[in-house]
């Protein structure tokens, strides 16, 4: 590790905010929203007669939902329902599908700094997916970011946000993925260079960086607020890719939502804190509720890049009332000035 205080110092005297080598979680997340754009429209020139690959993937995961819950009583129902939703907020999915891929089987490949991630078959397979895992099992990967077998996951998986999600809501998801369709295939190893490649340093990282625990509600502030504070943390993990990091990838907590500088293709992200010069402290909320609808803001310039995807796969699939819930949270932030670099 001796090379990384010089690594921080350098980056301190290059950017005012540290972002460029340490956004390595953002370009992840990043890389992982473009492969799927460019599945999309890959798979929109080669047969245009066919459906968009996300939505058929979303839709056989759907169908396979429904089938398999006509079965149980309708308790059990609410809940695969429940868990659906999450899943779609959470936008489980797009990160988990791969290219071309079997919905949820994994082996999406999430270029980085430090090498290649590939995505985990998170289908009910036995043998491949998580099919032989208990809810325990579940709720621990989300909650601590450790698997069954007590190594830690890389934080390419956003357990980071996830970890805030109330037990029931982690139960839930797990619930909407027994019922998807499993997939018999193995996991593709990670291709990372020798330092990442160790698992134990992630425990380090985990001590620093990590906090684990539920979302817990502010009781001085409204239902509506809570609802979006929690949406927005644990589920919709907009801080993940809306705030700067620092060498080791983690979010400056000092710093969340003010945008970062580098890492979504080299453009980074806009600070959507309620600065009024530097974010998004001229908009309303039914501004930022209709972004997260439709996409468009409010000078009718549409969302591009990861922002449309996060919008398409999630924010648009949740009811009125959770983006108006949204809206309300990320409007009520302490704003902060930060004008985003290209
Ligand atoms: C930004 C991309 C991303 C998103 C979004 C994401 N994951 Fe993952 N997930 C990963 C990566 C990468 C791994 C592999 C981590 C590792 O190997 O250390 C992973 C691993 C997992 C694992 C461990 C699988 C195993 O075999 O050990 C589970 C379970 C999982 N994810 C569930 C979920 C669920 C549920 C959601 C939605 C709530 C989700 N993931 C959202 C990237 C993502
Ligand atoms: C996967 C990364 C990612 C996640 C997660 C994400 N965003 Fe974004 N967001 C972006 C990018 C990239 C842009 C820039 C889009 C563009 O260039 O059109 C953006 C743009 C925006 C804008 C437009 C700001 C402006 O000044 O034009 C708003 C508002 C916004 N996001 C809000 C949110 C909220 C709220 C969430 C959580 C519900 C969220 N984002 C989650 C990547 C992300």
């Amino acid at each position: 590790m001796g090379s990384l205080p010089e690594a921080r110092g350098s980056c301190r005297r290059r950017h005012r905010r540290c972002g460029g080598a340490g956004a390595w979680l953002l370009l992840m997340l990043a890389s992982a929203v473009a492969a799927q754009q460019t599945a999309e429209q890959g798979a929109r020139a080669d047969q245009a007669a066919a459906p968009e690959q996300g939505s058929t993937a979303a839709s056989e995961v759907r169908d396979t939902a429904r089938g398999k819950a006509r079965g149980g009583g309708s308790a059990a129902n609410a809940t695969v329902e429940r868990g659906r939703y999450l899943f779609h907020a959470a936008l489980c999915g797009v990160c988990h599908t791969a290219k071309g891929g079997k919905p949820l089987a994994g082996g999406r490949a999430i270029e980085s700094p430090f090498g290649t991630f590939y995505t985990s078959n998170i289908t009910p397979d036995p043998d491949y997916g998580i099919g032989g895992w208990s809810d325990e099992d579940f709720v621990r990967a989300l909650s601590e970011g450790v698997s069954p077998s007590g190594t830690s996951y890389y934080p390419a998986f956003p357990y980071t946000s996830f970890t805030k999600l109330t037990r029931e809501d982690k139960l839930a998801l797990k619930a909407y993925l027994d019922t998807v369709e499993p997939v018999a295939q193995p996991n593709r190893p990670h291709e990372l260079a020798w330092f990442p490649a160790w698992r134990w340093p992630i425990g380090i990282w985990k001590a620093l960086y990590f906090h684990p625990g539920t979302f817990q509600p502010d009781p001085a502030r409204g239902d509506t607020w809570n609802r979006g504070a929690y949406l927005a943390e644990a589920a919709t993990h907009c801080a993940e890719c809306h705030s700067p990091r620092n060498v080791f990838g983690a979010v400056e907590q000092g710093a969340r939502y003010s945008g970062a500088d580098a890492g979504i293709e080299g453009g980074g992200t806009p600070n959507i804190t309620p600065d009024k010069a530097t974010g998004i402290g001229t908009w309303t909320r039914s501004m930022l509720a209709f972004y997260l609808e439709i996409g468009m803001d409010p000078s009718g310039d549409f969302a591009g890049g990861a922002m449309a995807h996060v919008i398409d796969e999630g924010t648009a699939k949740l009811t009125a009332d959770d983006r108006a819930a949204i809206a309300e949270y990320i409007l009520s932030l302490p704003p902060i000035a930060h004008q985003q670099e290209d």
